[in-house]
């Protein structure tokens, strides 16, 4: 997989420098041509001459170096198959989504029209700094992938978000960004978020979703090479990048957006937090107070479980919120509407469920027979999304 992959590895100056050494001698090891680009800064944390010693070839940190080793150095390093960014800090990311070149490291990221796979690391403020957030947006908007920070003691003792992901985590990213892509081919139908159920022109029945679980298993999917269709209830989620979005507001709209879409799709996750019941009515005009109210509802359409009655080759993936006896409604959720796999999370344990970055699941899926489960501890949405997506194609792959 490794043997003539070109990858270029830009150090930026974060104490967390010392860690790119053994991904690059990893790197070296399994073949790949490795090139590395260190920040001035960069060089305080490790030395140029351990990284040439690693790498075997040369380290660049100057734009304006005129060695026989580089042509154009910027240039030369940005002509890979993956440029890897490790660690990169605060500054480095606000320099590459506002396009500045100011260094070899920043116009190499600019001179290059590679995959970018990113590991941020910094301190907890700097990485929670909505600077810092908006311009990781930005660049995943631009197709950047990211291994997030992980949570931990950091170098100056807090404790907090914005530590180097692990060097294993970071090795089978990289392996995932030099495969292809393991859903490649696959047509993913994915719904997120709330429905909203009018009672009048100002108001309506909702719930607490955000859909930033079912953002990330989009992106994820894309990640993964798949083609992506995200239905999406009312979420103040950006579209993410390379995914077709179209937005619905009610359960009725959702049920026809998905069966629209259905028989062109393979997969079909529904992540939505889709509403039981709507008003029988929707008044025209605002209710006015008076005295007591009282609503009448009515059953919205089950869109799983329709769907689960005409399943053919789809494969059918839903989703379990539940408070108790989370394994026991999911498994009858399973059965009851015809599903392959159900993804199952108890809303009431801290770091999981709606609206938060992280969940805490179990997933129930049927093989040969059998009924195997698999949990996935407090993590977040985007890296536990992640490993959905291999195990739902290793259930493809087996089927
Ligand atoms: N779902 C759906 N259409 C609905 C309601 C739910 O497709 N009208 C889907 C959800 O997207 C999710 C799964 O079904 O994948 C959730 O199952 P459901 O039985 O509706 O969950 P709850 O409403 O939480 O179940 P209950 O009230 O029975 O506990």
């Amino acid at each position: 997989m490794f043997k003539g992959k070109k990858i270029t590895a830009g150090i930026a100056g974060g104490i967390a420098a010392y860690k790119a050494a053994e991904v690059v001698s990893w790197l070296k090891q399994q073949g790949a041509d490795i090139s590395v680009a260190m920040t001035k800064n960069a060089a305080e944390f490790i030395t140029p001459l351990s990284m040439k010693t690693l790498s075997g070839r040369p380290v660049a940190m100057d734009i304006m170096d005129t060695s026989s080793d580089w042509h154009v150095p910027h240039v030369d390093l940005a002509d890979c198959d993956l440029l890897l960014l490790l660690p990169a800090t605060a500054n480095l990311l606000a320099k590459a989504a506002h396009g500045l070149g100011d260094d070899l490291l920043s116009a190499t990221i600019l001179a290059s029209n590679a995959p970018v796979l990113c590991a941020p690391a910094m301190h907890t403020n700097m990485y929670n700094n909505p600077a810092t957030q908006e311009n990781i947006r930005i660049l995943q908007q631009r197709g950047w992938s990211f291994i997030e920070p992980g949570w931990g003691r950091l170098a100056c003792g807090a404790l907090g978000q914005g530590r180097l992901a692990d060097v294993e985590q970071i090795k089978e990213r990289i392996r995932d960004s030099l495969q292809e892509g393991p859903l490649k081919g696959k047509r993913i139908l994915l719904t997120a978020g709330p429905t909203h159920e009018y009672i009048d022109p100002v108001r309506f029945l909702g719930n607490r979703s955000s859909g930033k679980m079912g953002y990330a298993m989009a992106e994820a999917a894309r990640a993964a090479g798949a083609e992506v269709l995200l239905i999406s209830g009312p979420s103040s989620l950006p579209d993410p990048a390379g995914v077709r979005v179209h937005r619905v507001v009610s359960a009725q709209e959702m049920y026809d957006a998905v069966w629209k879409e259905y028989e062109d799709c393979d997969i079909v996750i529904m992540a939505a937090a889709v509403a039981d019941y709507r008003p029988a009515h929707v008044e025209p005009n605002k209710i006015k107070k008076s005295g007591e109210q009282s609503l009448q509802l009515v059953r919205t359409r089950d869109i799983l479980a329709s769907l689960g009655e005409h399943k053919g080759s789809h494969f059918l993936v839903g989703f379990a919120a539940e408070t108790n006896d989370l394994l026991a409604y999911a498994q009858d959720k399973l059965e009851r509407k015809n599903l392959d796999m159900i993804i199952a999370n108890d809303v009431s344990q801290a770091g999981a469920g709606f609206d938060g970055d992280t969940n805490i699941l179990s997933v129930l899926y049927r093989q040969d027979g059998s009924l195997l489960r698999q949990d996935y501890p407090l993590q977040s949405k985007k890296e536990v999304s992640r490993q959905l997506m291999a195990l739902i194609a290793r259930q493809l792959e087996n089927a």
